[in-house]
């Protein structure tokens, strides 16, 4: 079973993300391959199982380095070579209300129209019982004080919650494709 976790991150917040998710998915035997969106490869997503992508809120929706990446899928979709394939996202904000639920229902909107099948995050997780992200993770990091802090990056618990999608994905693609190991 191969998962491929895709991100785009400026400063390192979806980033670490990012990296709690692909830990989650390698949790439970999953093949994980784990790039920023500079970096991702368009050719290797037809051998993947799953796919998850992610990226910082930038005005209230997909960040330009993502889109313009999820823009240049159309032969994938020309020939539906992604249909069928499990699809989960998130994303990081600086504020509550700037657009993170947004901006996780705007990444799941290209993978519907590639024929995905999505994956959130229930209630009945317990990391995410109180917490209620359910169209994926998105985690808020508020925005450092000045430019030469450390980055707010994800809280343990937030991080968790990455895990559990990680997790959720692997089992439910496992389930899906009858891939038993990894
Ligand atoms: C161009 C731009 C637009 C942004 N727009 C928003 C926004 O609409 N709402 C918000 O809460 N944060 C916004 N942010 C802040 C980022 O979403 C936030 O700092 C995020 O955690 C950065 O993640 P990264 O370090 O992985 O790039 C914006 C940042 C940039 C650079």
């Amino acid at each position: 079973m191969k998962i491929y976790v895709i991100y785009d991150s400026e400063n390192g917040h979806t980033e670490a993300l990012a990296k709690a998710i692909a830990e989650g998915a390698g949790q439970e035997n999953a093949e994980v391959y784990l790039d920023h969106v500079d970096n991702a490869q368009i050719r290797a997503l037809v051998d993947m199982d799953a796919i998850i992508w992610g990226c910082p809120g930038h005005f209230g929706t997909i960040s330009g380095g993502l889109k313009n990446w999820i823009d240049r899928l159309g032969y994938l979709w020309a020939e539906g070579k992604l249909i069928g394939k499990v699809g989960a996202v998130f994303c990081t904000t600086a504020t509550v209300h700037g657009g993170i639920e947004a901006t996780l229902l705007n990444l799941i909107t290209p993978m519907l129209h590639q024929g995905m099948i999505i994956v959130g995050l229930p209630g009945n997780i317990p990391e995410n019982a109180l917490y209620g992200s359910y169209y994926g993770v998105g985690v808020t990091c508020p925005i450092e004080a000045s430019p030469d802090d450390p980055p707010n990056l994800p809280s343990e618990a937030e991080l968790a919650l990455g895990r559990s999608l990680g997790k959720r994905v692997a089992r439910i693609t496992r389930k899906l494709t009858g891939n038993q190991t990894s």
